[in-house]
C-alpha cells in the first residue's frame, strides 16, 4: 500500500499536478536519436520532447533538482551489461515499476508505445 501511494505521488508530481520547478534549459525541439555508446542489440530509439511537452522535465530528468546540468541519462546509467540496478542503462528506459522510465510511464498511463518495435528501429 505504502509503495503504491508513493508511486501515485510520483506520477502526480511528474504530471505536474503540483507546482513544479522550472528548468533554465529549453527542451530540444528536434528529435533525439538514442543509442548506447557501444554495440547495441536493438535498433536506435527516436525520442521527441514535443510528444512529452505536458510532463514535468524532472519526471524524466530526475536529478536536475540537485544539478540542472544532469540531463544525460548515460552519465549515471552507464552500465551497458546489467539489466537491473541503478547504474543499468537498460533499466533506466524499461524499469516496469518506475514512472521515470519510458516503458514504466507508458504502462502506468496506458499511453505511448510499449512494444519493442514501436520504439526501436529495425536493427541495421
Ligand atoms: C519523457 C521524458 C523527458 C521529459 C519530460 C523531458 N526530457 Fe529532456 N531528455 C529526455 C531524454 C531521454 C534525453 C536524452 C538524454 C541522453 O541523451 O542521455 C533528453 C535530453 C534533453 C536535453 C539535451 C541534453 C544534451 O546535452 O543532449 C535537454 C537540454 C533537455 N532534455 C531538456 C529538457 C527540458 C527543459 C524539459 C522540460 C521542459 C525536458 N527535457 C523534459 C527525456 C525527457
Ligand atoms: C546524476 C545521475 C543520474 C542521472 C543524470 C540520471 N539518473 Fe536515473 N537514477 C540515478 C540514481 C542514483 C538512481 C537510483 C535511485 C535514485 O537515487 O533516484 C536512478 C534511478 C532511476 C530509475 C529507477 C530505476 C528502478 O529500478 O526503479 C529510472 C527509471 C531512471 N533513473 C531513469 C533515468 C533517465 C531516463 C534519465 C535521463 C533522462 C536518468 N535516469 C538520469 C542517477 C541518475
Ligand atoms: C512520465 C511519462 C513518460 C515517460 C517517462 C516517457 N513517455 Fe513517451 N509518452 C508519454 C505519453 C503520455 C505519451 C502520449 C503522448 C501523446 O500521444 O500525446 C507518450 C508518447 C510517446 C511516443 C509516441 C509519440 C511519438 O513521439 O512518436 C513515443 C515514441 C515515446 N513516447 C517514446 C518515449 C521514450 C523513448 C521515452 C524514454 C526516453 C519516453 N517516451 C518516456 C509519457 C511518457
Ligand atoms: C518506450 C520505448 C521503448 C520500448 C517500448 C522498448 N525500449 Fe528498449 N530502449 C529504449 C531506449 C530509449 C533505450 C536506450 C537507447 C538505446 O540503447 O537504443 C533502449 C535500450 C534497449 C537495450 C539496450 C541497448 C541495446 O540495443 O542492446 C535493449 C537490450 C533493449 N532496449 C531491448 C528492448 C526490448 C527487447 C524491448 C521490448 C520487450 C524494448 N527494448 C522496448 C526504449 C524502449
Amino acid at each position: 500500500m505504502k509503495r503504491l501511494s508513493l508511486y501515485i505521488l510520483t506520477l502526480a508530481l511528474i504530471l505536474g499536478l503540483f507546482p513544479g520547478r522550472a528548468l533554465a534549459a529549453e527542451a530540444p525541439s528536434k528529435e533525439l536519436v538514442l543509442r548506447p555508446a557501444q554495440a547495441a542489440t536493438q535498433g536506435s530509439v527516436t525520442f521527441r520532447h514535443a510528444s512529452h511537452a505536458k510532463l514535468e522535465c524532472a519526471g524524466c530528468h530526475h536529478k536536475i533538482a540537485e544539478n540542472p546540468k544532469d540531463l544525460k541519462c548515460g552519465g549515471c546509467h552507464s552500465d551497458l551489461k546489467e539489466k537491473k540496478g541503478e547504474k543499468s542503462w537498460y533499466n533506466a528506459f524499461h524499469a516496469a515499476g518506475s514512472a521515470h522510465s519510458c516503458v514504466g510511464c507508458h504502462k502506468a498511463l496506458k499511453q505511448g508505445p510499449t512494444a519493442c518495435n514501436k520504439c526501436h528501429a529495425p536493427k541495421k
